[in-house]
């Protein structure tokens, strides 16, 4: 088979990483995720994945944060066959596939266009794509107003600038109406510590961008309502985490304080 080399700076590789990490989900004896579309996905692509050296810990985390999006989606979607689905910062994931959503839901996939552009060649065509830098105002407009929306971001907050993730969110509340923002939560410790996480580091790219209070969003000004936060420390599937990880993860799970710094998952209204 031809693999792809794909062109790609250091902001947009990051979706490599987590892509590869659900791959390698796949191939751990009891997988979290399970996700075979990304494995042949990462098959199909001409890139030195070692060079990532991620860690159990990574897989685990990164295969165990996108099921519990996935599902959020799957819930609002049940509650709602006629909603709009925007996956923010999609990168090559593939939750489109997971998720398989009924024919009355719009998916919309919204990334830079260079990054949308590659998902045709890779993978079949279940979603609208938005091509757009989430900095800018501007690209909002195709999404209509007036259905239920279900706005997902994994792997996201940390690598959007300064306040325009909160900017980003303030706009899509008010153009969308009402719905529900479901996203992997960083706290400020976590966010500045990925700059020296191996894997980040290997890219070569500074990531910074998170928040400790799962409140906080509530003053953000996009009218937003705390629904839920999970500490995945406490998810049931850490039965099925590698050892010593799973030893680790259960110790973690006994201090809410340290269960934030891993992966939480937190979910808002609108
Ligand atoms: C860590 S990857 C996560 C990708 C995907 N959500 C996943 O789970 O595989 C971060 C993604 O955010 C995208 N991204 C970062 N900054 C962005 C911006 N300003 N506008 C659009 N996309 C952005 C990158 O291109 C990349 O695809």
């Amino acid at each position: 088979m031809q693999r792809l080399r794909l062109d790609l700076d250091p902001l947009r590789e990051t979706l490599l990483l987590t892509l590869y990490a659900r791959a390698l989900d796949t191939k751990l004896p009891h997988p979290i995720l399970g996700d075979t579309y990304s494995a042949d996905l990462a098959d199909a692509i001409d890139y030195d994945f070692t060079k990532l050296k991620i860690k159990p810990s990574l897989v685990c985390s990164t295969a165990l944060r996108a099921k519990k999006l996935d599902e959020a989606v799957r819930a609002f979607v049940a509650g709602h066959p006629d909603a709009v689905v925007v996956d923010l910062g999609c990168g090559l994931d593939t939750r489109v596939l997971r998720c398989d959503p009924p024919p009355g839901v719009d998916w919309y996939d919204v990334d830079f266009p260079d990054v949308v552009d590659l998902r045709p060649q890779f993978l079949p065509e279940r979603s609208l794509r938005i091509g757009a830098d989430l900095t800018k105002a501007g690209w909002l407009d195709s999404l209509p107003r007036d259905r239920p929306a279900m706005i997902v971001a994994d792997g996201l907050l940390p690598f959007l600038p300064g306040d325009t993730f909160q900017r980003m969110t303030r706009e899509l509340t008010t153009h969308l109406n009402r719905g529900e923002l479901a996203i992997n939560g960083y706290t400020r410790f976590a966010a500045w510590s990925m700059k020296y996480h191996p894997t980040i580091k290997a890219i070569g790219i500074t990531a910074a961008q998170g928040f400790d209070d799962p409140h906080e969003p509530e003053t953000w000004n996009a009218g937003l309502t705390m629904v839920e936060e999970q500490l995945l420390t406490r998810a049931p599937e850490v039965a099925d985490f590698p050892q010593p990880l799973r030893a680790v993860t259960r110790l973690m799970s006994h201090s809410t304080a340290l269960s934030r710094q891993g992966t939480r998952i937190l979910r808002y209204r609108f």
